[in-house]
């Protein structure tokens, strides 16, 4: 019976271990997200809009590790519908 036990005991306590582990290390990233259009970025020097996210053109960084859960409200502050996909 001893033995049984030792391994189930064991097999609960490394599942605890990792659902906590994965509990601690799960980061969650909160961002938000202004999407416009602007006209003086050229980056192909050509008179040509784009699209920006905070003024920035390619848009930000978005530094996530395994597990992270990232939150991002987007604001779509241009004149035409918007789909964003990774
Ligand atoms: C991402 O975040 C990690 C941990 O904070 C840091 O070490 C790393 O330099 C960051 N990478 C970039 C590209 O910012």
């Amino acid at each position: 019976m001893a033995p049984v036990c030792h391994r189930f005991c064991l097999i609960h306590f490394v599942s605890f271990t990792t659902l906590l582990l994965v509990l601690v290390n799960a980061d969650d990233i909160f961002l938000e997200w202004q999407v416009n259009i602007d006209t003086t970025i050229k980056p192909v020097s050509v008179d040509q809009p784009v699209i920006t996210i905070n003024g920035m053109f390619p848009g930000p960084l978005i530094n996530a590790t395994t597990n992270g859960i990232i939150h991002v409200n987007v604001f779509n502050n241009m004149d035409e519908p918007l789909l964003i996909t990774w």
